[in-house]
């Protein structure tokens, strides 16, 4: 039986290098706070109690990742790591193991933790270390016949010390009750009068416990977060990792550089994706879909065979088969679109239903309506959905044509099979197959001249 893994995430830092008043764990990477992708690895490695310390920024952080299940400890001061850890002692169980992770480490992958948990529930202590061409501010990993011995701190080691590579990345895992016993021992007597964790390694040594070390694949799933420039590469370094994976999946991306992908989407076979696409919350691309260049869809499903085109925005909205949308589309919340249904460019449609067939293609608004199949809208068209108070419904018929130009004052209906004249503004139901317009009469007055301009005199 292997003891319950409790992790606890350090999150207090200030991060003064970002320059900013948020505090630097809720900083976002692909539209998530820094912390919660640490918060997300924990719960995925299996955790029975997720622990986040924190501090600046006050209850900000708390607040922040308020939905989750997680207990928060308050370090109202820092004074260290080491510190830090003490002050979430109290919520481990002694039988646990602990691992200790950082909140603004947001890439660490899942498989690099599990042996470092795997040493700690074997009774050693896992610690994870790189080797970095630039080690400078890291603490050091010192071995003596190739066995870890201590870590000392930059500002503490020798020059000597200072040549070693093998950096300290400060994850590592150990069991709980030695944790708690090494933590109490710790003392501040060092170049920057700090608590550090890291003393715990030669305790380790001293009481018999072997440091195992683990590294992890990847270099980057060890960095930091300090200043915008390296969240900005870090994001890079990500949206990488994620346009590999779409690749390996078999999505065509016209270039794997040029694509943001801030939530989770889920592909089909056969989509293929042009150049500077963002897609964020869920998004789900059923077989055979195609979306231009420069597209932004949020929250959306989209069925099979749909060809989205290029500078297409799409919120929070259901789309159904083998539609055609954009260039120049924007589809706004509460809106599903059933199957073969075409919407051209500069139409925005909100929180409407449209059914199969119909075809939207060009300057239109279309907000809170119930549309039916294979009705056409044509150019220019308006549902005047908002009387200045309240927002009404338009129901517009199966195989409905409504010509250019023409205003739709809700609540109304437009009967089946009906005509529209085109610059008609219908404030009256209008009956199913039948012509309605409102116009006034055409009218020519012959005989009538256009001015003249006056020559100037002198
Ligand atoms: C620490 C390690 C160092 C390691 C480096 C890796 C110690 C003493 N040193 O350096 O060996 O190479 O990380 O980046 O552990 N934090 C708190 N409260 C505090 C201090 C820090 O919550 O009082 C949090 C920070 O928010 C951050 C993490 O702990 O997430 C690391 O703190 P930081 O100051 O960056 O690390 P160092 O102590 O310099
Ligand atoms: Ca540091």
């Amino acid at each position: 039986m292997h003891s319950k893994l409790e992790i606890l995430i350090l999150a207090a830092g200030k991060g003064t290098r970002m320059r900013s008043g948020l505090p630097k764990v809720l900083h976002r990477l692909a539209g998530k706070p820094l912390l919660r992708h640490v918060v997300d690895t924990a719960h995925d490695l299996g955790a029975a109690q997720v622990c986040v310390v924190y501090g600046f920024g006050g209850e900000a952080v708390p607040q922040a990742m308020a939905d989750d299940k997680l207990t928060f400890v308050l370090q109202a001061e820092q004074h260290g790591t080491g510190h830090a850890v003490k002050q979430a002692l109290p919520q481990l169980a002694d039988d646990s193991v602990a691992l200790v992770l950082y909140g603004d480490v947001p890439l660490t992958h899942v498989s690099t933790l599990q042996p470092l948990v795997g040493a700690a529930q074997a009774g050693k202590l896992g610690l994870l270390t790189v080797n970095l061409g630039h080690p400078d501010g890291y603490g050091r990993i010192v071995r003596e016949s190739g066995r870890v011995t201590r870590i000392v701190e930059h500002k503490d080691a020798t020059p000597a010390e200072r040549a070693i590579q093998e950096v300290n990345t400060g994850v590592l895992a150990v069991a709980s009750r030695q944790l708690k016993r090494w933590i109490a021992e710790l003392k501040n007597d060092n170049a920057q009068g700090e608590y550090y964790l890291t003393d715990i390694i030669a305790m380790a040594v001293r009481d018999g416990v072997e440091v195992d070390t683990h590294q992890p694949a990847h270099e980057w799933e060890v960095l930091g977060v300090n200043s915008k420039a390296q969240l900005a590469q870090l994001e890079r370094i990500h949206q990488n990792e994620i346009a590999l994976a779409l690749l390996d999946a078999g999505v065509t991306l016209m270039d794997p550089a040029r694509i943001d992908v801030r939530g989770t989407l889920t592909c089909g076979c056969n989509v293929t994706i042009d150049v500077n696409c963002v897609f964020e919350g869920r998004v789900e691309l059923g077989d055979g879909v195609q979306v231009g260049a420069n597209c932004v869809l949020r929250n959306v499903t989209i069925a099979a065979d749909t060809r989205i085109d290029a500078f297409t925005l799409i919120d929070d909205a259901e789309i159904g088969e083998a539609n055609r949308l954009g260039p120049f589309s924007r589809i706004r919340p509460g809106t599903t679109l059933a199957r073969d249904v075409h919407v051209g460019n500069f139409v925005e449609i909100k929180n409407s239903q449209i059914d199969d067939g119909s075809k939207i293609n060009h300057l239109s608004y279309v907000g809170d309506t119930t549309m039916g199949k294979k009705v056409n809208i044509g150019a220019g068209t308006i549902t005047c959905n908002y009387d200045g108070a309240n927002k009404h419904r338009t129901v517009i018929e199966d195989e409905v044509f409504v010509g250019s130009d023409t205003q739709l004052v809700a609540p109304i209906t437009v009967g089946r099979g009906a005509t529209l004249g085109a610059g008609t503004t219908l404030t009256k139901d209008a009956p199913a197959g039948e012509l309605t317009l409102s116009r006034a009469k055409q009218l020519t007055v012959s005989g009538w001249k256009r001015p003249v301009k006056q020559k100037k005199e002198g």
